[in-house]
């Protein structure tokens, strides 16, 4: 069934599918900065790895420390994705400076090099002051000493206005900001001791880099959802984009950190994954986990993840329609348009030394499979469709989920863990 539908989506997706952005036979020098080894150079060239791993070191720092915090679920993200290099060229909590200079103008000061929103560490601890240190625990390990350079009270009203467009509480990322974090955010240097352990293993970007080909394009499929066909059909098909050389591979890259409230936790679509992976067995299809909290931000967060990738080795970002994208918990209304964050990632990419491989809506047809949606209007194809809600709300009732929508594997996995979200 998997080779039926790939061989009829080759046949009627091709271009329509997705759109050209370069030459297919440009030379790799010329398209992107690489290293000796002909990957792509990391955000602003070199890979910050804050990990200290002597344990003497280690305890001098903590013997230091005037504070301990426990970190949310989201703050171990971040201290995670700082400590491994994925955050390149942070080396700590973005200061006051930073954070202002992100938030206004999404660029970090001095170099000037482009950056989607702000990673802060929050508290409502009155005490903390500047020059001081706090060990950053989670769930009985110590994450890392945080020394702090800078703590202030933010504006959230103007950082939720300028980063998720919105200061509505209706936006998941709003409410995150407003209600989820502390009052008062601190940044400064960071020294990492230990990665959270999780259950869905995160390959470092060093990593993950030496898993990928030297000298091939790399083309990044980010998402926060279990893979569907229509994902399957954008991601092998990126392979084939106009602007990606022959030879290239494909990084299925989900995050499985938080994200929002009404979507399949992470642990459960890292056993998904799992499955699919061992079904699929294709060697130009490579998988890893980042360790990224969802903020819902459409573009801007659609460049935060460009960044982290180019970090993790990669030279192209997929995205498709409403990435990042999220609706009001009221009302049900889009916070973006279907492309803004493609618009804005296209436009920004090559700041970011970067491409995108970008793809209009994908629907499924009962005369042609999945194409784009243009092109089933033009034809007046019957397109079939099926919701997120409506799929879990069908999950939940046991009924049987249509294989063109999704896999049998998946849809197994999903059934198996109980939790299913409204
Ligand atoms: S997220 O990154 O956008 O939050 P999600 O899992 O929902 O995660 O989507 C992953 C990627 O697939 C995004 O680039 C999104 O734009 C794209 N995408 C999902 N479904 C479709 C579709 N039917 N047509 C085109 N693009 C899609």
């Amino acid at each position: 069934m998997l080779q039926q539908l790939s061989r009829f989506a080759v046949g009627t997706l091709g271009k329509n599918l997705l759109s050209s952005c370069g030459a297919r036979s440009c030379s790799p020098v010329a398209r992107f900065q690489t290293d000796a080894t002909g990957r792509i150079l990391p955000h602003g060239g070199e890979l910050k790895n804050l990990v200290l791993s002597d344990t003497n070191q280690q305890n001098d720092l903590i013997a230091s420390c005037k504070h301990q915090k426990e970190c949310s679920d989201r703050n171990a993200c971040d201290v995670e994705l700082l400590s491994v290099g994925a955050f390149s060229p942070l080396t700590g909590f973005m200061n006051h400076d930073v954070y202002s200079n992100v938030v206004k103008n999404m660029r970090l000061p001095g170099s000037n090099l482009i950056f989607g929103l702000p990673v802060v560490m929050d508290t409502n601890e009155e005490g903390i002051k500047e020059g001081e240190r706090v060990l950053l625990t989670y769930k009985g390990q110590n994450l890392g000493v945080l020394e702090v350079e800078s703590k202030w009270q933010p504006n959230k009203a103007l950082e939720v206005k300028e980063c998720y467009r919105t200061s509505s509480l209706e936006h998941p990322g709003v409410q995150m900001v407003a209600m989820e974090r502390g009052k008062y955010y601190l940044g400064g240097k960071l020294w990492g001791f230990e990665l959270p352990k999780r259950v869905f293993p995160c390959a470092t970007p060093e990593e993950v880099r030496a898993m990928l080909p030297a000298g091939q394009d790399v083309v990044v499929f980010q998402c926060r959802n279990p893979v569907h066909r229509a994902h399957y059909e954008l991601f092998t098909r990126a392979l084939y984009a106009p602007n990606v050389r022959a030879g290239a591979v494909c990084l299925v890259h989900p995050t499985c950190g938080p994200t929002q409230d009404d979507d399949i936790p992470g642990i459960v679509r890292y056993h998904t994954y799992e499955v699919l992976k061992a079904e699929l067995q294709n060697p130009a299809i490579k998988w890893a986990y980042l360790p990224y909290s969802m903020h819902m931000a459409g573009p801007r967060e659609a460049i935060q993840h460009m960044l982290i990738r180019k970090n993790y080795g990669c030279t192209h970002f997929i995205v498709g329609r409403d990435m990042a994208g999220s609706k009001s918990c009221l009302s049900g209304e889009d916070f973006y348009g279907m492309y803004d964050a493609q618009d804005f990632a296209k436009q920004h990419a090559p700041e970011l030394g970067m491409q995108t491989v970008p793809s209009a809506d994908v629907v499924y047809t009962e005369e042609r499979g999945y194409v784009t949606v243009d092109i089933a209007k033009k034809e007046g194809l019957h397109v079939r469709k099926l919701s997120g809600t409506k799929f879990r709300q069908m999950l939940r009732a046991g009924e049987d989920i249509p294989e063109w929508f999704a896999f049998k594997s998946v849809v197994r996995v999903l059934r198996e863990h109980a939790q299913v979200p409204h």
